[in-house]
């Protein structure tokens, strides 16, 4: 099938195995988001949280367990000790510095790696086989790092990436044409964050393309129009934490939608994190979004999806910001 590519070592099958549990590490808000939307959607019977805060873990582990009685079954654990994550079939990282209003993801950079130079071999030890899930920004680098600091195949090494931009996209293109966002269907690519790309080409609407629909119907539409548009899926985030101080509950969405995908092996393809050296191109060993089929292994292939010459300069361009960044890690 040319268009999927495996990505090396994906060959590995887990299908069958039975045993859902999933670590979060980071307790704040973007970490207590995941937990709640995994446990309402009943992804996992064991739940494992990891923190340095010893108070802020102990008290979001009873105010969950409490609500026990309206939650599916699930055994709720936490401690500041890895041991409490063992056996995990997925980790997922949420810790570390968040940005201040205005301040670019890429600021974080130092900051979360030297966190995760003490987390994810923590999390190896304990789970050899997980599946890494990353949300720490900026998620690109910081999957990278992952990558190399866990010896993982990169199938098993996941970075959220565009799965939340891409929904922040189709949202304000259902909003304007007023139908399901679930009915649009569009990816953004690349770096999670200021360099990411728009698939214009390969947007559609209820299988409509929707260029050509537009060019078609000689419905009038201007590159300044999409730029705007992109520009307010960019900016998304940064209206969010200057309105309330951080993101959480979309990104809690867009991580339990990756695990189910995972967990119940349901092929779906995400835009997300992995690396993709020889994609596109792209020359550098960097990890950024690009659509993936996700399932029990993890990241089954990369979608080889056809992209005009503009989409693929501006995706390359998006590498090469973050090989720069890469470059500079002290790892
Ligand atoms: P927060 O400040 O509310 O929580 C961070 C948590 O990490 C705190 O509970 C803190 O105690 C914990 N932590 C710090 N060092 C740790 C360590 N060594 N081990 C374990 N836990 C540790 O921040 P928030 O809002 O939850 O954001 C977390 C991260 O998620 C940030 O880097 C943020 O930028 C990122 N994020 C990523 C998104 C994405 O789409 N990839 C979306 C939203 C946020
Ligand atoms: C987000 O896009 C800040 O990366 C975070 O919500």
């Amino acid at each position: 099938n040319k268009l999927f590519r495996p990505i090396p070592g994906s060959s590995v099958s887990e299908e069958g195995k039975r045993t859902h549990k999933v670590t979060v590490v980071g307790v704040g808000n973007v970490g207590m988001a995941c937990a709640q939307t995994i446990l309402t959607q009943e992804l996992c019977d064991e739940l494992a949280l990891v923190d340095v805060v010893e108070e802020k873990l102990k008290g979001e582990m009873l105010d969950l367990q409490h609500a026990a009685a309206f939650l599916p079954r699930a055994k709720i654990l936490a401690d500041t000790d890895y041991r409490v994550t063992a056996d995990s079939d997925i980790c997922i990282v949420t810790a570390g510095a968040r940005q201040q209003e205005g301040q670019s993801r890429l600021a974080l950079v130092e900051k979360n790696v030297s966190l995760f130079k003490k987390i994810i071999p923590e999390l190896m030890k304990h789970s050899p086989n997980t599946i890494l899930l990353v949300i720490s920004n900026p998620v690109d680098a910081l999957t990278y790092v992952a990558y190399k600091l866990s010896g993982l195949p990169p199938n098993r090494v996941i970075g959220a990436g565009t799965n939340l931009d891409s929904s922040r996209f189709r949202w304000l293109l259902a909003d304007h044409l007023d139908v399901n966002a679930q009915n649009v269907h569009g990816y953004i690519v690349g770096e999670h964050g200021d360099s990411s790309v728009p698939l214009w080409s390969s947007v559609s609407v209820g299988g409509v393309p929707i260029i050509s629909y537009l060019k078609q119907k000689h419905i009038d539409y201007s590159p300044d129009t999409l730029a705007e548009l992109h520009r307010m899926v960019v900016d998304g985030a940064y209206e969010v934490i200057k309105l309330k101080g951080y993101t959480s509950w979309a990104i809690g969405y867009s991580v339990a939608s990756l695990v189910k995908s995972v967990l119940r092996n349901q092929r779906r393809i995400h835009p997300v994190s992995v690396c993709s050296q020889g994609f596109h191109g792209i020359e550098d060993e960097v990890c950024l979004s690009l659509p993936a089929v996700i399932g029990r292994a993890g990241i089954v292939s990369v979608l080889d999806s056809p992209l005009t010459d503009e989409e693929k300069e501006q995706l390359q361009t998006s590498a090469k910001t973050l090989a720069l960044i890469q470059n500079k890690l002290d790892m």
